[in-house]
Protein backbone atom coordinates (compact mmCIF):
# COMPACT_ATOMS: atom_id res chain seq x y z
CA UNK A 1 0.00 0.00 0.00
CA UNK A 2 2.95 1.83 -0.33
CA UNK A 3 1.23 3.97 -3.10
CA UNK A 4 -1.10 5.97 -0.55
CA UNK A 5 2.31 7.93 1.00
CA UNK A 6 2.86 9.93 -1.95
CA UNK A 7 1.75 11.93 -5.09
CA UNK A 8 3.06 8.93 -7.64
CA UNK A 9 4.57 10.96 -10.19
CA UNK A 10 7.94 9.97 -10.82
CA UNK A 11 9.15 13.86 -11.48
CA UNK A 12 7.80 14.77 -7.73
CA UNK A 13 10.06 12.51 -5.70
CA UNK A 14 13.32 14.33 -5.55
CA UNK A 15 10.85 16.97 -4.01
CA UNK A 16 8.97 14.87 -1.55
CA UNK A 17 11.92 13.42 0.53
CA UNK A 18 10.22 10.43 1.60
CA UNK A 19 11.01 8.65 4.38
CA UNK A 20 12.44 5.12 4.54
CA UNK A 21 9.58 2.42 3.52
CA UNK A 22 10.62 1.45 6.76
CA UNK A 23 9.58 4.30 8.69
CA UNK A 24 8.13 3.09 12.26
CA UNK A 25 4.13 2.77 12.76
CA UNK A 26 3.14 5.43 15.72
CA UNK A 27 2.85 3.63 18.42
CA UNK A 28 -0.20 3.75 19.66
CA UNK A 29 -1.68 1.05 21.78
CA UNK A 30 -4.62 -0.10 19.95
CA UNK A 31 -3.44 -0.32 16.69
CA UNK A 32 -0.34 -1.89 17.24
CA UNK A 33 -1.91 -4.62 19.29
CA UNK A 34 -4.93 -5.34 16.75
CA UNK A 35 -2.80 -5.02 13.70
CA UNK A 36 -1.72 -8.34 13.41
CA UNK A 37 -5.20 -10.39 12.79
CA UNK A 38 -6.46 -7.75 10.31
CA UNK A 39 -7.06 -9.57 6.90
CA UNK A 40 -5.14 -9.10 3.98
CA UNK A 41 -5.36 -6.05 1.73
CA UNK A 42 -7.28 -7.96 -0.61
CA UNK A 43 -10.24 -5.78 -0.20
CA UNK A 44 -8.22 -2.73 -0.17
CA UNK A 45 -7.05 -3.47 -3.96
CA UNK A 46 -10.32 -4.03 -5.37
CA UNK A 47 -11.74 -1.12 -4.18
CA UNK A 48 -8.39 0.41 -6.01
CA UNK A 49 -8.75 -1.94 -9.34
CA UNK A 50 -11.23 -0.59 -11.78
CA UNK A 51 -14.05 -3.43 -12.61
CA UNK A 52 -12.11 -3.03 -16.54
CA UNK A 53 -9.05 -4.81 -15.34
CA UNK A 54 -8.41 -7.56 -18.01
CA UNK A 55 -8.94 -11.29 -17.10
CA UNK A 56 -5.70 -13.19 -16.02
CA UNK A 57 -5.08 -16.46 -16.51
CA UNK A 58 -6.14 -17.29 -12.98
CA UNK A 59 -9.62 -16.15 -13.94
CA UNK A 60 -9.54 -18.06 -16.35
CA UNK A 61 -8.71 -21.05 -14.29
CA UNK A 62 -11.85 -20.38 -12.02
CA UNK A 63 -14.20 -20.61 -15.22
CA UNK A 64 -16.16 -18.82 -13.56
CA UNK A 65 -17.42 -16.25 -16.19
CA UNK A 66 -19.07 -13.24 -14.52
CA UNK A 67 -20.14 -12.57 -11.42
CA UNK A 68 -23.73 -12.10 -12.15
CA UNK A 69 -25.32 -12.85 -8.32
CA UNK A 70 -23.46 -9.48 -6.63
CA UNK A 71 -24.77 -7.65 -9.59
CA UNK A 72 -28.22 -8.70 -9.11
CA UNK A 73 -27.61 -8.51 -5.30
CA UNK A 74 -26.31 -5.04 -5.57
CA UNK A 75 -29.14 -3.81 -7.59
CA UNK A 76 -31.97 -4.86 -5.63
CA UNK A 77 -30.43 -2.80 -2.91
CA UNK A 78 -29.78 0.52 -4.89
CA UNK A 79 -31.51 3.60 -3.09
CA UNK A 80 -32.46 6.47 -5.24
CA UNK A 81 -30.08 8.58 -6.97
CA UNK A 82 -28.95 12.53 -5.58
CA UNK A 83 -28.01 15.57 -7.44
CA UNK A 84 -24.87 14.97 -7.02
CA UNK A 85 -25.18 11.71 -9.21
CA UNK A 86 -24.47 9.03 -5.75
CA UNK A 87 -26.95 7.05 -3.78
CA UNK A 88 -28.98 9.24 -1.36
CA UNK A 89 -27.76 8.49 1.95
CA UNK A 90 -30.29 7.51 4.81
CA UNK A 91 -31.01 10.12 7.30
CA UNK A 92 -29.63 10.35 10.58
CA UNK A 93 -26.24 10.23 9.27
CA UNK A 94 -23.55 9.91 12.10
CA UNK A 95 -20.21 11.23 10.38
CA UNK A 96 -16.62 11.02 12.13
CA UNK A 97 -14.63 13.85 10.91
CA UNK A 98 -11.10 12.04 11.40
CA UNK A 99 -7.34 12.21 9.57
CA UNK A 100 -4.90 11.53 12.51
CA UNK A 101 -3.04 14.05 10.91
CA UNK A 102 -3.55 17.60 12.48
CA UNK A 103 -4.42 20.62 10.57
CA UNK A 104 -5.41 19.22 7.56
CA UNK A 105 -8.93 21.06 8.01
CA UNK A 106 -11.13 18.15 10.42
CA UNK A 107 -12.31 21.50 12.59
CA UNK A 108 -12.55 23.71 9.70
CA UNK A 109 -14.73 21.08 7.68
CA UNK A 110 -16.93 20.19 11.24
CA UNK A 111 -17.92 23.69 11.55
CA UNK A 112 -18.34 24.90 8.27
CA UNK A 113 -20.14 22.09 7.15
CA UNK A 114 -22.18 21.47 10.30
CA UNK A 115 -23.52 25.06 9.62
CA UNK A 116 -23.91 25.09 6.06
CA UNK A 117 -26.13 21.93 6.71
CA UNK A 118 -27.83 23.88 9.11
CA UNK A 119 -28.61 26.37 6.65
CA UNK A 120 -30.07 23.89 4.30
CA UNK A 121 -32.67 23.76 7.12
CA UNK A 122 -31.53 20.07 8.81
CA UNK A 123 -30.84 19.68 12.15
CA UNK A 124 -27.22 19.21 12.88
CA UNK A 125 -25.17 18.17 16.17
CA UNK A 126 -21.19 18.86 16.08
CA UNK A 127 -19.62 16.44 18.68
CA UNK A 128 -16.33 18.29 19.80
CA UNK A 129 -14.20 15.46 20.70
CA UNK A 130 -10.36 17.01 20.36
CA UNK A 131 -9.40 18.50 23.93
CA UNK A 132 -8.13 21.74 22.31
CA UNK A 133 -11.89 22.65 21.73
CA UNK A 134 -11.27 23.91 18.31
CA UNK A 135 -14.96 23.45 16.63
CA UNK A 136 -16.14 24.52 20.21
CA UNK A 137 -14.52 27.96 20.62
CA UNK A 138 -15.53 28.04 16.63
CA UNK A 139 -18.62 28.02 17.06
CA UNK A 140 -18.78 31.11 19.40
CA UNK A 141 -19.62 28.47 22.95
CA UNK A 142 -16.91 29.55 25.66
CA UNK A 143 -15.31 27.53 28.50
CA UNK A 144 -17.53 29.77 31.01
CA UNK A 145 -20.74 29.63 29.14
CA UNK A 146 -21.12 25.38 30.07
CA UNK A 147 -20.26 22.92 32.85
CA UNK A 148 -20.34 19.74 31.51
CA UNK A 149 -18.37 18.54 28.31
CA UNK A 150 -17.74 16.19 26.24
CA UNK A 151 -15.71 14.73 29.25
CA UNK A 152 -18.29 14.21 31.37
CA UNK A 153 -19.71 12.55 28.87
CA UNK A 154 -17.53 9.99 28.01
CA UNK A 155 -16.01 9.22 31.33
CA UNK A 156 -18.85 9.99 33.88
CA UNK A 157 -21.88 8.69 31.73
CA UNK A 158 -23.64 12.02 31.97
CA UNK A 159 -26.11 12.65 29.69
CA UNK A 160 -25.24 14.09 26.44
CA UNK A 161 -28.35 15.96 25.86
CA UNK A 162 -27.63 18.02 28.81
CA UNK A 163 -24.10 18.96 27.28
CA UNK A 164 -25.39 20.64 24.12
CA UNK A 165 -25.42 23.77 23.72
CA UNK A 166 -27.03 25.78 20.98
CA UNK A 167 -25.23 28.32 18.46
CA UNK A 168 -25.87 31.70 17.10
CA UNK A 169 -26.80 28.99 13.53
CA UNK A 170 -30.45 28.49 13.82
CA UNK A 171 -30.89 24.04 13.63
CA UNK A 172 -27.02 23.82 14.54
CA UNK A 173 -25.67 22.86 17.82
CA UNK A 174 -22.21 21.86 19.53
CA UNK A 175 -21.38 19.35 22.53
CA UNK A 176 -18.33 20.88 23.84
CA UNK A 177 -14.84 19.81 24.75
CA UNK A 178 -12.47 21.26 26.92
CA UNK A 179 -8.85 20.33 27.60
CA UNK A 180 -9.79 17.53 30.03
CA UNK A 181 -10.46 15.41 27.23
CA UNK A 182 -7.16 14.98 27.04
CA UNK A 183 -7.22 12.70 30.06
CA UNK A 184 -9.82 10.52 28.45
CA UNK A 185 -7.07 8.46 26.69
CA UNK A 186 -5.28 7.62 29.74
CA UNK A 187 -8.50 7.20 32.30
CA UNK A 188 -10.67 5.22 29.69
CA UNK A 189 -7.82 2.29 28.67
CA UNK A 190 -9.13 0.38 32.39
CA UNK A 191 -12.55 1.15 32.16
CA UNK A 192 -15.91 -1.21 31.21
CA UNK A 193 -16.75 -0.72 27.11
CA UNK A 194 -14.12 1.77 26.88
CA UNK A 195 -14.55 2.17 23.15
CA UNK A 196 -18.19 2.46 23.09
CA UNK A 197 -19.07 5.36 25.58
CA UNK A 198 -19.61 7.42 22.94
CA UNK A 199 -21.41 5.57 20.36
CA UNK A 200 -24.48 4.72 23.63
CA UNK A 201 -23.73 8.50 24.15
CA UNK A 202 -25.04 9.66 20.51
CA UNK A 203 -27.73 6.92 20.31
CA UNK A 204 -29.73 8.23 23.34
CA UNK A 205 -30.07 11.55 20.83
CA UNK A 206 -29.90 10.47 17.47
CA UNK A 207 -33.87 11.10 17.03
CA UNK A 208 -33.35 15.02 17.47
CA UNK A 209 -30.57 15.55 14.62
CA UNK A 210 -30.41 14.34 10.97
CA UNK A 211 -26.45 14.61 11.05
CA UNK A 212 -24.17 14.03 13.89
CA UNK A 213 -20.78 15.07 12.87
CA UNK A 214 -17.80 14.42 15.14
CA UNK A 215 -14.48 16.60 15.17
CA UNK A 216 -11.73 14.10 15.62
CA UNK A 217 -8.43 14.87 17.80
CA UNK A 218 -5.19 14.15 15.16
CA UNK A 219 -4.63 10.41 17.05
CA UNK A 220 -5.91 7.50 16.36
CA UNK A 221 -6.26 6.36 19.89
CA UNK A 222 -8.90 5.70 22.45
CA UNK A 223 -10.63 9.23 21.23
CA UNK A 224 -11.08 8.11 17.63
CA UNK A 225 -11.51 5.02 18.44
CA UNK A 226 -14.80 5.92 20.22
CA UNK A 227 -15.76 8.02 17.30
CA UNK A 228 -15.42 5.27 14.95
CA UNK A 229 -16.97 3.08 16.78
CA UNK A 230 -20.52 5.69 17.43
CA UNK A 231 -20.29 6.47 13.28
CA UNK A 232 -21.65 5.07 10.62
CA UNK A 233 -19.09 7.11 8.55
CA UNK A 234 -15.82 8.81 8.30
CA UNK A 235 -14.98 11.62 6.37
CA UNK A 236 -11.54 12.28 5.87
CA UNK A 237 -10.16 15.82 4.49
CA UNK A 238 -7.24 15.77 2.77
CA UNK A 239 -4.74 18.91 2.61
CA UNK A 240 -3.64 19.35 -0.69
CA UNK A 241 -0.13 19.73 0.77
CA UNK A 242 3.05 17.59 0.83
CA UNK A 243 2.54 14.28 2.02
CA UNK A 244 -1.15 14.35 1.34
CA UNK A 245 -1.58 11.02 1.40
CA UNK A 246 1.37 10.03 4.01
CA UNK A 247 -1.15 8.00 7.24
CA UNK A 248 -4.10 7.16 4.85
CA UNK A 249 -2.83 3.34 4.89
CA UNK A 250 -2.62 3.59 8.84
CA UNK A 251 -6.33 5.28 9.00
CA UNK A 252 -7.77 2.94 6.39
CA UNK A 253 -5.93 -0.12 8.96
CA UNK A 254 -7.54 1.28 12.04
CA UNK A 255 -10.87 1.73 10.19
CA UNK A 256 -10.61 -1.86 9.28
CA UNK A 257 -9.95 -2.89 12.59
CA UNK A 258 -12.87 -0.71 14.32
CA UNK A 259 -15.34 -2.14 11.56
CA UNK A 260 -14.30 -5.98 12.02
CA UNK A 261 -14.18 -5.55 16.41
CA UNK A 262 -16.84 -2.72 16.87
CA UNK A 263 -18.75 -1.44 14.17
CA UNK A 264 -19.25 -3.31 11.10
CA UNK A 265 -21.46 -0.81 8.95
CA UNK A 266 -17.82 1.80 9.07
CA UNK A 267 -17.51 2.96 5.88
CA UNK A 268 -14.78 5.61 4.50
CA UNK A 269 -17.70 7.13 2.84
CA UNK A 270 -16.38 10.86 2.07
CA UNK A 271 -12.60 12.25 1.06
CA UNK A 272 -12.72 16.13 0.92
CA UNK A 273 -9.87 17.58 -0.34
CA UNK A 274 -9.18 20.74 1.45
CA UNK A 275 -6.98 24.19 1.45
CA UNK A 276 -6.83 23.41 -2.43
CA UNK A 277 -4.40 25.93 -4.43
CA UNK A 278 -5.06 26.42 -7.91
CA UNK A 279 -1.89 28.29 -8.70
CA UNK A 280 0.40 25.10 -7.85
CA UNK A 281 0.83 22.12 -9.06
CA UNK A 282 1.17 20.44 -6.07
CA UNK A 283 -2.12 20.91 -5.69
CA UNK A 284 -3.23 19.23 -8.85
CA UNK A 285 -1.58 16.11 -8.45
CA UNK A 286 -2.74 15.44 -4.96
CA UNK A 287 -6.28 16.07 -6.00
CA UNK A 288 -6.04 13.84 -9.25
CA UNK A 289 -3.78 11.25 -6.75
CA UNK A 290 -6.65 11.24 -4.63
CA UNK A 291 -9.51 10.79 -7.45
CA UNK A 292 -7.43 7.72 -8.87
CA UNK A 293 -7.45 6.43 -5.56
CA UNK A 294 -10.50 7.24 -4.29
CA UNK A 295 -13.17 7.67 -7.32
CA UNK A 296 -16.11 7.20 -4.98
CA UNK A 297 -15.47 8.79 -2.04
CA UNK A 298 -13.66 12.07 -3.04
CA UNK A 299 -15.94 15.00 -2.98
CA UNK A 300 -16.30 17.13 -6.26
CA UNK A 301 -16.25 20.29 -4.49
CA UNK A 302 -12.66 21.20 -3.25
CA UNK A 303 -12.19 23.39 -0.47
CA UNK A 304 -9.73 26.31 -1.64
CA UNK A 305 -7.30 28.03 0.51
CA UNK A 306 -9.09 31.07 1.57
CA UNK A 307 -7.45 33.63 4.19
CA UNK A 308 -11.18 34.15 5.32
CA UNK A 309 -11.94 30.58 6.57
CA UNK A 310 -8.97 30.96 8.63
CA UNK A 311 -9.60 34.39 10.11
CA UNK A 312 -13.51 33.03 11.42
CA UNK A 313 -12.72 30.98 14.22
CA UNK A 314 -11.56 33.78 16.05
CA UNK A 315 -14.92 35.30 15.75
CA UNK A 316 -16.61 32.09 17.10
CA UNK A 317 -18.40 32.33 13.64
CA UNK A 318 -18.64 29.81 10.68
CA UNK A 319 -17.80 30.88 7.75
CA UNK A 320 -21.18 31.06 6.40
CA UNK A 321 -21.92 34.04 8.97
CA UNK A 322 -18.43 35.33 9.06
CA UNK A 323 -18.55 36.38 5.86
CA UNK A 324 -21.54 34.57 3.81
CA UNK A 325 -20.31 35.86 0.29
CA UNK A 326 -17.20 34.58 0.46
CA UNK A 327 -15.70 31.87 -1.77
CA UNK A 328 -15.75 29.59 1.63
CA UNK A 329 -18.77 29.91 2.49
CA UNK A 330 -20.02 29.44 -1.26
CA UNK A 331 -17.97 26.65 -1.10
CA UNK A 332 -18.72 25.10 1.99
CA UNK A 333 -22.21 25.36 1.07
CA UNK A 334 -21.87 23.76 -2.34
CA UNK A 335 -20.27 20.98 -0.52
CA UNK A 336 -23.17 20.70 2.04
CA UNK A 337 -25.12 19.71 -1.17
CA UNK A 338 -22.69 17.71 -2.32
CA UNK A 339 -23.16 15.39 0.92
CA UNK A 340 -26.65 16.17 1.97
CA UNK A 341 -27.38 14.59 -1.99
CA UNK A 342 -30.85 16.05 -1.65
CA UNK A 343 -31.94 13.50 1.51
CA UNK A 344 -35.64 14.45 2.98
CA UNK A 345 -35.37 16.30 6.43
CA UNK A 346 -36.89 13.79 9.45
CA UNK A 347 -40.07 14.67 10.43
CA UNK A 348 -39.60 16.92 13.63
N1 LIG B 1 -9.41 26.15 3.35
C1 LIG B 1 -8.60 26.79 4.21
N2 LIG B 1 -7.97 27.93 3.85
C2 LIG B 1 -7.15 28.56 4.72
N3 LIG B 1 -6.91 28.15 5.96
C3 LIG B 1 -7.51 27.01 6.39
C4 LIG B 1 -8.38 26.27 5.54
N4 LIG B 1 -8.83 25.20 6.22
C5 LIG B 1 -8.25 25.25 7.43
N5 LIG B 1 -7.46 26.34 7.54
C6 LIG B 1 -6.64 26.72 8.70
O1 LIG B 1 -5.64 25.74 8.86
C7 LIG B 1 -5.44 25.43 10.22
C8 LIG B 1 -5.74 23.95 10.45
O2 LIG B 1 -7.09 23.68 10.15
P1 LIG B 1 -8.00 22.81 11.12
O3 LIG B 1 -9.34 22.75 10.54
O4 LIG B 1 -7.90 23.32 12.53
O5 LIG B 1 -7.26 21.41 11.01
P2 LIG B 1 -7.37 20.12 11.95
O6 LIG B 1 -8.66 20.19 12.69
O7 LIG B 1 -7.30 18.97 11.00
O8 LIG B 1 -6.18 20.16 12.86
C9 LIG B 1 -6.36 26.34 10.99
O9 LIG B 1 -5.65 27.47 11.40
C10 LIG B 1 -7.43 26.72 9.98
O10 LIG B 1 -7.99 27.98 10.25
MG1 LIG C 1 -9.00 20.12 14.76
Amino acid sequence: MALFRRPSRPEDKADMQQPPESEPVQADAEVDAASTPLPSDVEEEAAVDTEETPMTEADHSTSQPEPASELVEDSTATPPVGPSGKPVRELPRIMAVANQKGGVGKTTTTVNLGAALAELGYRVLVVDLDPQGNATTGLGIERRNFEYSMYDVIMKEHPLEDVVEATSVRGLFVAPATLDLSGVEIELVSMFSRELRLKRAIESVIDDYDFVIIDCPPSLGLITINALAAAKEVLVPIQCEYYALEGLTQLRATLKLVASNLNPELELSTIVLTMFDSRTNLSTDVKNDVTEHFPDQVCATIIPRTVRLSEAPSFGQPITVFDPNSKGAKTYRKLAKEVSNGAPKRAG
